[in-house]
């Protein structure tokens, strides 16, 4: 396996790799890797000749008053892990050869990015569809794998994919959870014992409603209304949001007639955490 550092480097290899009639699957990532980044290293393994995993801690994409500085980063445990999974390259540039003094250039989905989440985190998606469109270019993948965990974000570079008509296929891999449900995170290396005992909350809150939908519940706020009590018994945990929307267009479903998404962002503590769940009536 390679670590790679420099854009050039990168785009060498895989301009060598198509030459040589190779697929390249790229899994980004901020790194800080568990088990839910190698279910999407596993898929690639599985599907491509190559494997190239990003880990790059995208300035671009955290707000000011946001974690950026302390965001967990571990490189030799990522190399370790990545190398048990077959990985054949990872892609570590630094912030300076990606965002040079200069640079002028971003991606903003309309939209999709100012709902949900986008809509506490003003120019996160911003960030995120800028820095993936570079590595799209960089890399050149045959395929890229993001994680369902982050719906919302898988949607907006689908879209972004299809609108810009890159040369690349996006697939959206299932949420992988500990054994209580909580979806797996980097972030949950900053929950204290009480407050991982509250994380599994979202979860519960997200089950919840799923098994009122089954029962025949449509109603979206009533739905948002028992979450919310549910959420609210623990302690540590403040809702930010908790939305009930279509999973094309992320608008607002009053009524459940169809496919929804349930998505929801909860604080425990100082700790943002998100998750999401498909539902159909
Ligand atoms: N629990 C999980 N299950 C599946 N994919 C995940 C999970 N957590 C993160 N991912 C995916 O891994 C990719 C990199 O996410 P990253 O921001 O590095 O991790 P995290 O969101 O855990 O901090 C994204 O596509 C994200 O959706
Ligand atoms: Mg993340």
């Amino acid at each position: 396996m390679k670590i790679i550092y420099s854009i050039k480097e990168m785009s060498d290899f895989s301009k060598k790799m198509h030459l040589q009639d190779q697929t390249i699957g790229f899994v980004p990532t901020m790194g800080a890797l568990h088990v839910g980044h190698l279910s999407l290293i596993r898929k690639a393994r599985g599907e491509n000749d190559k494997v190239v995993v990003g880990i790059f801690v995208n300035p671009m994409q955290f707000g000011p008053k946001e974690d950026y500085k302390r965001y967990p980063r571990n490189l030799k445990l990522d190399a370790q892990l990545c190398r048990q999974e077959g990985t054949d390259v990872i892609f570590y540039p630094d912030v300076r050869q990606m965002y040079p003094a200069n640079y002028k250039t971003y991606v903003v989905v309309q939209d999709l990015s100012d709902c949900l989440c986008g809509k506490f985190r003003p120019g996160h998606f911003k960030g995120v569809a800028t820095v993936v469109t570079k590595l799209i270019n960089i890399i050149s993948p045959d395929v890229a794998y993001f994680g369902q965990k982050d719906a919302q974000q898988a949607i907006i570079i689908k879209k972004m994919v299809e609108d810009l008509n890159l040369a690349v296929k996006i697939k959206a891999m299932p949420t992988i959870r500990e054994k209580d449900g909580l979806a797996m995170s980097s972030r949950n290396t900053y929950l204290h014992k009480d407050q991982r005992r509250d994380a599994v909350v979202l979860y519960q809150a997200l089950t919840q409603a799923k098994d009122l939908i089954r029962q025949g519940n449509r109603d979206s706020l009533d739905i948002i209304r028992k979450m919310r009590r549910l959420i609210n018994k623990r302690r540590s945990a403040n809702i930010q949001y908790i939305s009930i929307v279509c999973p094309q267009d992320l608008k607002p479903v009053d009524k459940i007639r169809n496919k929804v998404l349930i998505a929801l962002a909860v604080f425990i503590g100082k700790t943002r955490l998100i998750d999401n769940i498909v539902v159909s009536p």
